[in-house]
């Protein structure tokens, strides 16, 4: 098998997730990485035995011959970096969100389409088995026709310091900075929960959202804290069905939590990512409708995001979370902003 060469650009932390992925993956070489913070990029080069180190992305590319890269700098770069790589035949894997606008979202899937180069946006959850099997579970009409959904994404780094303190950390600061190119907690994580929202439950048509930013003292040296905190979403799905979707950085006791609860008229899924990662729940048949009772269903291995990104270079066939899929997820946030501003639920369009 033809190895794969790949590049890293952004080394900070999550960086460390994909070299961590592709470093264990057989057939795959990563020979470059690239970051604006030179020590920070040598730190990680030696950490994950990468050969060449850049500080800029456009160099990198001019000297690289490279199959693909994983764009995982601050959200403010996703657009232009990957727009570059496109430009050059490069495969993307980029980062949630897939832009700061749904102009710029729309700009990369036209490029993406003109160009024809592989393009993934990295919605992690997507490689998490108990989610793919939840999704097709459903897909099969295990529950019926959907009803109700209630899904959300919990931190706490904001109330609790059990990542550290927020206000010395740089890659939470920047997160809580519009002017940095943070959509808040909406981007951050609310794109994750609508991602996983669509997968299970297809697409949301209407969008009425609450935003808060709450007080936390202003500024910190060049970060004005000004973007949202917590959000809360009512949304319409196409299918018919309603749901509430919401995501905070205030939820005390809850480090990473995702919990996703979908009911049908035949049967009720429950996904919690702090119980397993490898099961789900459910309730289906009469005996079980009966009593309201749930059962675990184990599900087979899902590949890694990363895995599915090196298997569409190979066979050169877009993954399901492409470009296209990222924009209708950029647009879910740009109408929860229009609903939050405007006070009404807003009508979703692409
Ligand atoms: N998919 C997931 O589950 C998941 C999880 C965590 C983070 N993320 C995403 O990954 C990205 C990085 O997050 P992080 O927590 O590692 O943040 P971070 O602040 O630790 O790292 C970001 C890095 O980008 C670098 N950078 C900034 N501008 C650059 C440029 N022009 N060229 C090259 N590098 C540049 C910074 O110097 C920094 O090292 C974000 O977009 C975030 O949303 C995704």
């Amino acid at each position: 098998m033809k190895p794969i060469h790949l590049g890293i650009i952004g080394t900070g932390g999550w960086a460390n997730a994909h070299a961590r992925a592709y470093t264990n993956m057989s057939g795959v070489a990563l020979v470059a990485c690239c970051d604006i913070n030179k020590d920070r990029a040598a730190a990680f080069a030696e950490k994950w035995s990468i050969p060449r180190v850049y500080t800029g992305y456009k160099t990198m590319f001019e000297k690289e011959k490279l199959h693909g890269i994983s764009n995982v700098a601050v959200d403010s770069m996703h657009a232009p970096i990957s727009i570059a790589a496109m430009k050059k035949g490069i495969a993307i894997l980029c980062e949630k969100p897939l832009a700061t606008t749904l102009a710029d979202a729309k700009k990369m899937l036209a490029v993406a389409k003109k160009t024809g180069v592989i393009n993934m946006v990295d919605f992690t959850r997507r490689g998490v088995t108990a989610v793919q099997g939840a999704a097709a579970y459903i897909a099969k009409g295990n529950i019926g026709r959907i009803m109700h959904v209630e899904a959300s994404y919990l931190q706490s780094w904001l109330s609790q310091p059990a990542w550290g303190d927020w206000r010395t950390i740089p890659a939470w600061t920047w997160r809580l900075s519009t002017k940095h190119g943070s959509a808040g907690v909406l981007g951050d994580l609310g794109c994750h929960i609508y991602d996983t929202a669509l997968l299970l439950c297809g697409d949301i048509s209407e969008i009425a959202c609450t935003l808060k930013t709450f007080d936390k003292g202003g500024k910190i040296g060049p970060y004005l804290l000004d973007a949202n905190d917590s959000f809360v979403s009512t949304v319409r799905f196409k299918n018919g069905a309603i749901g509430s979707i919401h995501s905070t950085r205030w939820a005390t006791g809850h480090m990473n939590s995702i919990r996703v609860r979908v009911y049908g008229d035949k049967g009720a899924v429950e996904i919690d990512l702090d119980r397993a990662a490898d099961e789900f729940q459910v309730v289906r048949g009469a005996a079980a409708m009966k009593k309201g009772l749930w059962t675990t269903v184990k599900c087979a291995r899902t590949p890694t995001m990363w895995e599915r990104f090196v298997t569409s270079i190979r066979t050169k066939k877009n993954d399901p979370s492409d470009f296209a899929n990222g924009v209708k997820v950029q647009a879910y946030q740009h109408y929860s902003v229009l609903s939050d501003t405007t006070g009404r639920p807003v009508k979703v369009t692409l």
